[in-house]
């Protein structure tokens, strides 16, 4: 079965409408990416699974029904997003944001403390900030805390909504082997990217997204033989 299937999702500002009748799957253990420009509707998208805008059609997780702006009852379920920007809570120390990460867990029990050891060995950079504050790392460590964060919620699908924006190709490099590490262990992984080359490295199936609509899906083994993104994506 998919863990997530999505079936003429649209979505709208006011009245234009962003999203135009968005078709997508992801099977159970995928690590699937949709890349697009900038404004073609990503975090649109992404919004709009976690049923956070206007909009209408049919998202199913884990083969049931998503509800509508309820964010912590998908996260129960194990859907989390990261979103664009991180949203890390600088003034908090990284131990806190992780404890945030956490809270569905209520105390800091045994599941929390063994959440928090893997987390902190899949980024040791965190371990050794732990009493930081979160405002005060670089834009890569704090990317590193925003999948941090989420993992402490224990999903079973992540959505990352444009991890590499604004930070230099090694520390990307980085972050996306933790993904391809974290999708061998068993998560599955909807990725939005524009910067497909990188994305393509690490996924096992495609879409391109393009003003609002998916124009097409592919194999990222293919992807050279792809006119339009080797075009605009491949350079
Ligand atoms: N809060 C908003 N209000 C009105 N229009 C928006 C809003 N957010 C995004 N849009 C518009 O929706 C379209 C898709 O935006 P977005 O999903 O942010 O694209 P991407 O993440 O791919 O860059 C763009 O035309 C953008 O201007
Ligand atoms: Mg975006």
């Amino acid at each position: 079965m998919d863990i997530l299937s999505i079936t003429g999702l649209r979505a709208r500002y006011g009245h234009v409408e962003a999203l135009h009748s968005v078709d997508l799957r992801l099977g159970e253990g995928e690590l699937v990416t949709v890349l697009g420009p900038n404004g073609a509707g990503k975090s649109t998208l992404m919004r709009a699974i976690m049923g956070v805008c206007s909009n209408s059609g049919q998202v199913q997780f884990r083969g049931k029904d998503t509800p509508r702006n309820n964010p912590v009852a998908l996260a129960t379920d194990g859907l989390i997003l990261v979103p664009e920007g991180r949203g890390v809570l600088g003034p908090m120390t990284v131990e806190e944001n992780l404890e945030i990460g956490g809270y569905l867990l209520g105390d800091r029990n045994a599941e929390f403390e063994r959440r928090l050891a893997e987390v902190l060995e899949m980024f040791p950079r965190l371990r050794e900030r732990l009493s930081q504050d979160a405002g005060s790392l670089s834009g890569g460590e704090q990317q590193m805390l925003a999948v941090g964060r989420a993992l402490m919620a224990g999903p079973k699908l992540l959505l990352l909504d444009e991890p590499s924006l604004g930070l230099a190709p090694r520390v990307i490099g980085e972050i996306l082997e933790t993904l391809r590490e974290l999708n061998a262990r068993g998560l599955s992984i909807l990725l939005v990217e524009q910067k497909a080359p990188l994305a393509l490295k690490i996924a096992n199936r495609a879409y391109f997204l393009s003003l609002g609509k998916i124009v097409s899906e592919f194999d990222p083994k293919e992807v050279s033989s792809h006119e339009e993104l080797s075009k605009h994506y491949l350079s």
